[in-house]
Order: structure tokens, then sequence, then C-alpha cells
């Protein structure tokens, strides 16, 4: 196993550490989940900067893990290092006897390692065989999906996870292809897409196979379900003060995200009581407004973090009132808002006058975001 330090640079690796930091440096013990271990490089900033931190890392790929395993090799006494998938988080707690974590990170998408390797065929660049699975050891391989999925299917696939306008033209000769016979090489489904894509679109976008590649491995390693079910998950086992940081790398994970934090982050009371019911208030402060985007200065130091979005949330108590001021504007003042901007759109689509001052001044996020989302 070749020494990979030097290859991967850790996305957006301060703010991180600046955003986990008040939740990692108290008491005597901290327990931190870093969800998407990868080649440890958060990893080991983490345990560096909080002594007193436990790690527990996860990765659905041995590889990975193999490679933190070396690099984390000091850290040894405090460390868990598991193979699972993150949406096994709760099981993993409970075999390694932990009931709360007060940090959670996860880094999502693919790692240098499986990108570079020659083999794994997650690189449209590369001819390789066409797997794609982060773990080798389970599951379809992206050779089965081109080669028996329908077209309708297919083109789904790649319409919903590459975001590609040409999914039904790509799918078509993916079917073509296989007819004559079995597509194996990731080089050649890169050149059938490249045919595939009139020629004024394939000067724009980057590699025209790189949406085609993504969203088949979105779909081998059924990351979009994981993630949906990871993120309450993690969620739920943060203790009081614990935050959770996630970045993600395309919009539907972002999307994941922003939901999962908002639907904690907000009252679940009526609207229009002046007071929060025991249960109803918001269990989660969003440290981020909106996503994070990276400065420009790493983007050139580090082009994997072009994409990147942040978005952070701190566990909070319901019923303190601390934790609600903390928020600054309470919860409820924001439900407020975004049910009167709810009611003011819908009485301007049917046509009701109302006045320009009633719209809300002050709310930066879309109407169905609302504030601070
Ligand atoms: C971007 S890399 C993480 C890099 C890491 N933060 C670092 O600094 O080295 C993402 C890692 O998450 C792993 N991964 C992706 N989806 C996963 C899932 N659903 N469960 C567990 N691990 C996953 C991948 O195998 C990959 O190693």
């Amino acid at each position: 196993m070749g020494e990979l330090r030097g290859t991967h640079i850790p996305v957006l690796l301060e703010r991180c550490v600046e955003l986990l930091a008040p939740a990692l440096n108290r008491g005597d013990r901290t327990v931190h989940v870093d969800a998407t271990l990868g080649l440890g490089g958060h990893a080991e900033s983490i345990l560096d900067r909080f002594p007193n931190t436990v790690l527990i890392g996860l990765d659905r790929d041995p590889e990975a893990l193999a490679h933190a395993r070396a690099r984390l090799t000091r850290y040894a006494d405090r460390i868990h290092l598991v193979h699972a998938v993150y949406d096994e988080l709760p099981e993993v707690l409970d075999r390694l006897g932990y009931d709360r974590i007060d940090g959670a990170l996860f880094d999502l998408g693919v790692s240098s390692l499986q990108l570079d390797a020659p083999d794994r065929g997650f690189a449209y660049a590369r001819e390789a065989p066409l797997d794609m699975r982060m773990d080798q050891t389970t599951g379809m391989t992206a050779e089965e999906v081109v080669n028996s999925y329908s077209h309708a299917e297919l083109a789904r696939v790649l319409r919903v996870y590459g975001e590609e306008k040409f999914a039904s033209r790509i799918a078509a000769a993916i079917i073509r292809e296989r007819e004559r016979s079995r597509l194996t090489s990731s080089a050649r489904l890169a050149e059938l897409v490249r045919d595939s894509i009139p020629a004024p679109a394939r000067r724009t976008g980057g590699h025209p196979a790189k949406r085609t590649f993504q969203a088949l491995r979105i779909e081998v390693n059924r990351e979009l379900a994981a993630l949906e079910a990871a993120l309450p998950a993690a969620l739920d086992a943060l203790a009081l003060g614990g935050r959770m940081v996630v970045l993600s790398y395309h919009s539907l994970e972002d999307r994941i995200t922003k939901q999962a934090l908002a639907a904690r982050a907000r009252s679940t009371g009526p609207v229009d009581l002046p007071v929060e019911l025991p249960g109803t208030g918001p269990t989660l402060r969003l440290l981020s407004r909106g996503a994070e985007l990276p400065h420009a200065s790493e983007v050139d130091a580090n082009p994997r973090a072009a994409s990147v979005r942040l978005r952070a949330a701190e566990r909070i108590d319901p019923e303190s009132t601390t934790d609600l001021q903390r928020i600054g504007r309470t919860d409820r003042e924001r439900s407020r808002r975004t049910g009167k901007a709810l009611r003011t759109s819908s009485a301007l689509r049917s046509g009701s006058t109302v006045d320009r001052k009633d719209l809300p001044q002050d709310n930066t996020g879309t109407e169905e975001e609302g504030e601070g989302l």
C-alpha cells in the first residue's frame, strides 16, 4: 500500500475544525464520528487538535480504511475504524457502546484514492472495467447497470443523478451498443457518451462523460438513499451542544442535507400561538446561513473543492430558553414570517391586491427555504 497522504487535500479543513471545535473542546472526553473517513485527512486533524476526542471512522471502502488505519496509527488508542455504510451508524455506535456523540462530519462522494485507482472504473479518462462500487466486496457494478437497465431506467438515472440533458440519447446509444456486445469498459462508455452529444454541446461543461459517470456512481452505490437515512440517524445521536458538518458536491446531496437540517431547525407547533408548546421547539441551530462555498484560493489549490457546499448545525435543547435565544430570532418568528410569505404569495397568485410593503423584506432564502436555510 503506497503513501497517499500528499495526493489528497481535505476540503474546507480549517472551517470544519472551527465549526466542530466548540463541540469537541468540552469535557474530559468527546466522541467524533467521521462518517466518510476516506484517507483520514479530516480525521487526522481532528485527532491532532482535540486530544480528548475519540474518533469513530466509517468507510464502506475497505481500501480507504486500510490507508486511514496506516495514517492514524499514532492515535490507535482513541480510534475505532469500522467498515460500514454510514446509514449503519446506529448499529456501529451500539456495538461500540456509545449512546451519544459530540461531532459528526460527512465529506460526501468519492476520494482521490477511488478516482485515481486504475482498476475501479470511476474515471472517464481511464480504461478500466466498469465497476464503480465504493465497496468492491458487495453490490451491483456499473457494468451490470449499463447492461441490464431499460432505456427508461438508464435515462432516468442519467437525467436525475447526472443532470444530463442528453440522457435519452445516451441511454439509446448504450442499448444499441450492448445489443452488439456487452459493454465492459469505461473508455468505451466515455466514447459512446461523447458521440451521443451534439458537437456544440461538447464544447461546454467539461468532459462530456463526466455527468454520466457521476450518475452511474450514485446509482451503483445507492448514495442518496444512504444519505437520506444517515443524516437523521447522526442528528439523533448528537448530544446537546453536539455539532454536525456536511460537505456536499452535488445539488441532490445538498438538497437532502438542507432538508434534513431544516426539518429540525424549525418549530413544529401551531404558528399562531404566542409560545412554544412542549416538544415542538426546534432541536437544531443552523451554523451556516445557506450553504457555505469555498474561497477562490482553496479552489485554486484543490480543484476538488470547486463544487463543495458546506452546511452545519448544532443540537439544541428545545425546552431551553437560552438555546432558543442563541438562535437569534426565534424559530417561532421565522415560522410566522414564512407563513406570512406563503399567504402573501398565494394571495398574489389568486389576484388579491397586496401592498409590496407587506412582503417580508429580510427573507434572503427562497420562499421554499425560509430564512437561513
Ligand atoms: C471524499 S472522501 C472522504 C475524504 C476524507 N474526508 C479525507 O479527508 O481523507 C469520501 C469517502 O467516503 C466514503 N463513502 C462514501 N459514501 C459512503 C457511505 N454511504 N458510507 C460509508 N462511506 C462512504 C468513500 O468510500 C470515500 O472513501
